[in-house]
């Protein structure tokens, strides 16, 4: 694993933003798989900016969510899926029908059958070349949250405490977060050729200590990772040093 270590979160929406339009470049095709949450924020807001300058071209990007609440509606503003919009869709020239996250507006009874098709998705439009991945503080990606196993395709999920009490207060009425989502499974972040890892905060400290310095466990899903052979860490020097 490739570790980047940066002064602050600006330095890290910078280095990572370099990172994902330098593979847009070389591959105008290419498929990227994309998160939501605080720490994209400054990338995404990077990525729009140089496709304003004339830097970038979306046109033939497909991109693909790593996961979204269950059961939500798309246009409710807490949805990962108007997250996307906000800060990316809406604002480069991708094509919509080639902007997929997973449908979070099923009941959780029905969500195993779109989960298979959403990976059958992905191998057909070729693999994801570049996954970003944000690291939840317990050392989540995606939402696989730490278990005894770890899913390996798409499937839905019920959420921790810890990733309840993390998102919670970004929803007007916490008790209004979803209790579960719509995540890839390990298996089909790890089918992704490069991963992106970034992270900043001290609240993140632990989860990249542990997988800097700990072994392979599913008490700590992003731990696998380790066994992949293109992982870049983009860490600022808070989540590094604590
Ligand atoms: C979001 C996702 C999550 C987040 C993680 C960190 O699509 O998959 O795993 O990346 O919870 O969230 P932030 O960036 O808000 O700290």
């Amino acid at each position: 694993m490739k570790v980047i270590v940066c002064e602050n979160y600006e330095e890290m929406s910078d280095k990572g933003a370099a990172l994902i339009a330098a593979e847009v470049r070389q591959n105008p095709e290419a498929v990227l798989g994309l998160a939501t949450g605080s720490s994209p924020i400054g990338m995404y807001s990077r990525l729009v900016a140089a496709y304003e300058r004339g830097e970038l071209d979306f046109s033939k990007v497909k991109t693909y969510n790593l996961d979204e609440y269950l059961p939500i509606d798309p246009a409710n503003k807490n949805s990962y899926c108007a997250f996307m919009h906000e800060h990316l869709w809406d604002k480069v020239n991708l094509k919509p029908e080639n902007c997929h996250i997973p449908n979070g507006n099923i009941a959780l009874e029905d969500a195993e059958a779109q989960c298979a098709a959403y990976d059958d998705a992905i191998k057909a439009a070729g693999g994801i070349d570049l996954q970003l991945l944000g690291i939840g503080r317990n050392g989540h990606i995606g939402f696989n949250e730490p278990a005894e196993s770890l899913s390996v395709g798409t499937h839905p999920v019920k959420l921790t405490e810890s990733t309840l009490a993390a998102n919670g207060p970004l929803f007007d009425d916490p008790s209004e977060m979803p209790r579960h989502a719509v995540t890839m499974g390990m298996g089909s972040i790890f089918s992704a050729k490069k991963i992106l890892i970034i992270a900043n905060g001290k609240a993140k400290h632990d989860a990249i200590k542990g997988l800097l310095n700990g072994g392979i466990t599913t008490a700590l899903p992003a731990s696998i990772l380790l066994l992949h052979p293109d992982v870049t860490l983009i860490c600022d020097k808070e989540a590094y040093n604590g």
